[in-house]
């Protein structure tokens, strides 16, 4: 019988890799993308040694249309049954015209149109196997705030596209479930502060914040519902925040 697969965007870090650890747990096998392939390799290692799966990694720099394709191309036999189109980012923080275009421009790419060029392709797959999209949002998609502009914007764009897209798949069988986590200490206030430690830091003091481990068991929970259940939509946030920006810090 031919193996099933579950595919993973943004598995070298945070969110992805907790996600990737705790489907193995489940026993799935995995297909896991991110431009750090080395970082992929290192996780298929352990994953396959620990839990008798298989793992495939492809390195692939989403902003690059053509390596989308030729990775889709490169798994067009396998069977997939679940994509977790989860890899992206924000950059900056400053008020929307002090903005560099040029982050701006890749937030668009990665967040939008590489989001949107990697569902499409996996839809045939999906179909085939009457699978799951999981979508990660934000509720930067929900409230925006100063200084998010356009990551707000592109999170927005994930919230109502999951919604069309439950519209569009009615009768496949295929489940659209929107995740949307507050703040999760991971990687990306490091990527958002180009590099910043004590800035990236400061954003998870005073307060606990969410682990990437909580948003994957959230996510396991939803992959794990009966067929015919679709948790549509799911706020996830700390206890400690209550909205984009109030955050209940204590402070030091
Ligand atoms: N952390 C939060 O507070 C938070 C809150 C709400 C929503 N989210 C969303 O959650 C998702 C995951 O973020 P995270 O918190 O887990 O951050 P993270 O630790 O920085 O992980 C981001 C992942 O996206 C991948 N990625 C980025 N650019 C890519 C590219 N050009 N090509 C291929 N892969 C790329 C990265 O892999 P490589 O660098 O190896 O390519 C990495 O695996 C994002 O969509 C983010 O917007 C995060």
């Amino acid at each position: 019988m031919d193996q099933v697969y579950s595919l993973i965007t943004g598995a070298s870090s945070g969110i992805g890799e907790a996600c990737a650890l705790l489907l193995a747990k489940a026993g799935k096998n995995m297909i896991l993308l991110a431009r750090r392939k080395e970082r992929l390799e290192e996780l298929k290692n352990e994953l396959e040694k620990n839990h008798g799966i298989s793992v495939l990694v492809y390195g692939v720099d989403l902003s690059e249309p053509e390596q989308i394709e030729r990775f889709f191309d490169d798994i067009r036999e396998k069977k997939v049954d679940v994509l977790i189109n989860n890899a992206g980012l924000a950059l900056g923080k400053a008020s929307f015209e002090n903005c560099e275009w040029g982050d701006f421009n890749r937030m668009i790419e990665i967040n939008i149109k590489a989001f949107t060029r990697v569902a499409q392709l996996a839809i045939p797959h999906l179909k085939e196997t009457e699978g799951h999209i999981v979508n990660i949002s934000s509720v930067a998609g929900i409230e925006a705030y100063e200084g998010g502009s356009v990551y707000c914007g592109t999170k927005a764009y994930v919230k109502m596209i999951s919604k069309a897209l439950r519209i569009d798949l009615l009768g496949t069988g295929v489940r659209v479930t929107d995740i949307a986590p507050g703040a999760v200490d991971t990687e990306f206030s490091e990527v958002r502060f180009k590099g910043d430690e004590a800035l990236a830091k400061s954003v998870y003091q005073g307060y606990t914040p969410l682990y990437a481990q909580d948003i994957a068991e959230t996510i396991l929970f939803a992959l794990q519902r009966p067929k015919s259940v679709n948790l549509e939509s799911i706020l996830i946030m700390p206890t400690a925040q209550a909205s984009a920006r109030r955050v209940f810090k204590k402070s030091p």
